[in-house]
């Protein structure tokens, strides 16, 4: 098959496992014998730089134009004194926003090889396995009115968390069908006792939960998903929220595997293209260090593959790939046990990339 794919790569740590994930995604291509097209493009602060705008227009063309888009990471320090309208993050938004991308699916899945490095005991996570359904274009990252007032000597500020009920209406429909391939279960994280849009998010997953009678639907206050995440996480199976707290729940559910380095996403529209994207950030603390874990990012390739291409048998290829290296022993710093010598960024490529070319028993 050809594929168009537009790479986004961002800032700091997003542009060293971005690389990553296209030179492995050609392994894939040289392996399975497709042809894999990348066209690069700018977003974030290197857009900034580069051209004055975080999300240029050329970029939401060149996503447009691609059977699906890769992004590493957005922001830093050096674009923090920024006003909200010209931050990278802005960019981000943006695109999400301009492609539709209302829901980001954030699977997490616990691999027994790096069981120590997670803070929680191997009994508590053995076994876990959820996927978080983030609603990706509303709430109180778009709601307006947003900003910041000093009329009249006040210093006032607004987020508004705004949500039309059919935006809550397609992402926990999407939840439902996810949960129908899974073990069955949907739950939907709010905080009902306190907001409106939560009461509204509650009542529409209920009528949608009449319509799919072999999916169990439960509620769940969001302190209490919090705390239950870490208690007993082998309860989730599909978890749907709003916005922020996906946001949120998402970054705690990353340390069940591990590390924040672990954890990829898909955001998907009505028609696509839909976007990848490891659920970490730019990680400035450790930027051209060599030390950034690609293994989010490279998952993302493979959730690509499956999603957008259809390619089951190379996004398994991939999803192995790391499962051997791993179980061999590969530890970028993020998860290597104590006094065991960690590999960089490159080399933790080059394995996995090395496994898809010449392991015989990928698949
Ligand atoms: P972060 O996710 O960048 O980093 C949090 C911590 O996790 C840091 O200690 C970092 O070193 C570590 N970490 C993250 N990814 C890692 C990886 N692949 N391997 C090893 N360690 C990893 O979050 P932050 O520090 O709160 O934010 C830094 C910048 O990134 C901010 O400008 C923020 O807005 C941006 N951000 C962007 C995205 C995105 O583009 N999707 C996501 C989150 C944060
Ligand atoms: C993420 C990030 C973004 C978000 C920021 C950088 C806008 O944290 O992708 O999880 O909050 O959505
Ligand atoms: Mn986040």
């Amino acid at each position: 098959m050809n594929k168009k794919i537009a790479v986004l790569p961002g800032d700091g740590i997003g542009r060293e496992v971005a690389k990553g994930a296209v030179s492995v995604l050609q392994a894939v291509g040289e392996r399975f014998g497709h042809q894999f097209s990348f066209t690069f493009a700018g977003i974030g602060g290197s857009a900034i730089q580069a051209s004055g705008t975080p999300l240029p227009q050329e970029t939401v063309e060149i996503c447009r134009k691609s059977d699906a888009v890769l992004l590493g990471a957005v922001g830093g320090p050096k674009w923090d004194h920024l006003p909200g309208h010209l931050r990278p993050e802005k960019g981000l938004l943006g695109i999400r926003k301009e492609l539709n991308l209302y829901a980001n699916l954030r699977p997490v899945h616990y691999y027994s090889s790096i069981s120590e490095t997670s803070p929680l005991r191997k009994e508590v996570i053995e076994g876990a396995d959820m996927l978080v359904v983030r609603e990706l274009t509303g709430g109180l990252y778009f709601g307006k009115p947003s900003g910041r007032s000093r009329k009249n000597g006040e210093d006032s500020v607004v987020d508004t968390l705004f949500y039309k009920k059919e935006e809550m209406d397609r992402v926990i429909r999407l939840a439902f069908r996810l949960a129908e391939k899974r073990r069955g279960k949907v739950t939907s994280v709010d905080k009902a006792n306190v907001l409106e849009s939560s009461r509204m998010w509650r009542e529409t997953a209920e009528e949608i939960g009449r319509e799919f009678p072999h999916v169990k639907l439960e509620h769940m206050l969001v302190d209490n998903a919090a705390m239950q995440m870490i208690k007993a996480p082998r309860q989730f199976d599909v978890i749907v929220t709003e916005n922020m707290f996906g946001d949120i729940l998402s970054d705690e559910a990353s340390v069940l595997t591990g590390s924040l380095g672990m954890l990829p996403s898909a955001s998907l529209s009505e028609n696509g293209p839909y976007l990848y994207e490891p659920i970490h950030g730019s990680a400035p603390d450790i930027e051209g260090k060599d030390t950034a874990n690609p293994i989010a990012m490279i998952l993302s390739a493979a959730m690509m593959l499956r999603i957008s291409f259809g390619m089951e048998e190379e996004a398994k290829a991939i999803e192995n790939a790391v499962k051997q290296v791993l179980d061999a022993g590969c530890r970028t710093v993020d998860i290597v046990p104590f006094g065991r010598r960690p590999i960089g960024t490159a080399e933790m490529i080059e394995e996995i990339k090395a496994t898809i070319l010449d392991n015989e028993a990928i698949l």
